[in-house]
């Protein structure tokens, strides 16, 4: 459904992904991992149009969308939830999530989506007024997956999950992730630091190094291949 193709990009004079080719199916978890300073977020950011590529070219669904911009993305359901959850600190958890759905316009649908995510995510309707920068790590990364649901996207671009989250809070958001792919079939490309977390909820994963990609395949075959675990994943 997503695809990259030759993949070159980065910041000015400065390159970062080196011939990038990756595939996300429809409905599909895929993880994304490497060290840091690897390109994951540039990548990502590349993929959401809120970085131009030098060259190759972006798929989706079939239309190049190399050029189009990030809110073009956005409505065509290609929706980036970015790394440090960039929340809008001063104002609610509702308003944050309302923006989510910037790209919209039909208010029916907006109304139901967000019921839909306060009943994922009971935390967040409890916490529904408050301001989210007084929100705990764990609170405000559900308020960042909730405002990236909120777009009705058909894939969610989802930078770093379980960074500085308790175990405990990283698994109710994996499970939230799972559901919205059964029940929803959206697609996640995901990128964490946690190898085991990443490949251990994608079907397929990708291993960057350097802005490249290194390995590919099965989430499980890479994460059992002693010679990547060792050499790639630190584990
Ligand atoms: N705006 C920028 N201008 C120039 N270089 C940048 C910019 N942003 C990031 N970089 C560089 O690009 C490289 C890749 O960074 P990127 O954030 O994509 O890595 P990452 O794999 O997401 O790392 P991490 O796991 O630490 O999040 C790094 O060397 C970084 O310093
Ligand atoms: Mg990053």
């Amino acid at each position: 459904m997503l695809k990259a193709e030759g993949l070159n990009g980065g910041y000015g004079d400065v390159q970062i992904l080196w011939d990038v080719s990756l595939e996300i199916g429809e409905g599909q978890i895929t993880a994304l991992v490497g060290a840091n300073g690897m390109g994951k977020t540039t990548l990502i950011r590349t993929l959401a149009g809120a970085l131009p590529a030098y060259s190759g070219r972006i798929v989706y669904r079939g239309e190049d969308i190399t050029k189009t911009s990030q809110p073009k993305r956005a409505t065509m359901g290609i929706m980036m939830v970015p790394e440090g959850r960039q929340l809008y600190s001063g104002l609610s958890v509702e308003d944050n999530l309302k923006m989510g759905a910037y790209v919209r316009r039909d208010r029916e649908g907006i109304k139901a989506d967000l019921e839909w995510i306060y009943a994922i995510l009971p935390r967040l309707k409890e916490r529904r007024k408050q301001l989210a920068g007084t929100l705990s790590g764990g609170e405000a990364q559900m308020c960042a997956v909730g405002r990236g649901l909120m777009a009705s996207p058909r894939i969610l671009l989802l930078d770093e999950l379980s960074l500085g989250l308790a175990p405990v809070a990283v698994d109710g958001l994996i499970a939230v992730l799972k559901d919205i792919q059964e029940k929803k079939n959206i697609a996640v490309l995901l990128v964490d630091q946690d190898v085991q977390v990443a490949l251990g909820i994608a079907e397929k994963g990708y291993v960057f190094v350097h802005g490249h990609v290194e390995f590919s395949g099965n989430s499980q075959e890479l994460l059992n291949n002693p010679e990547i675990q060792k050499a790639y994943l630190g584990i």
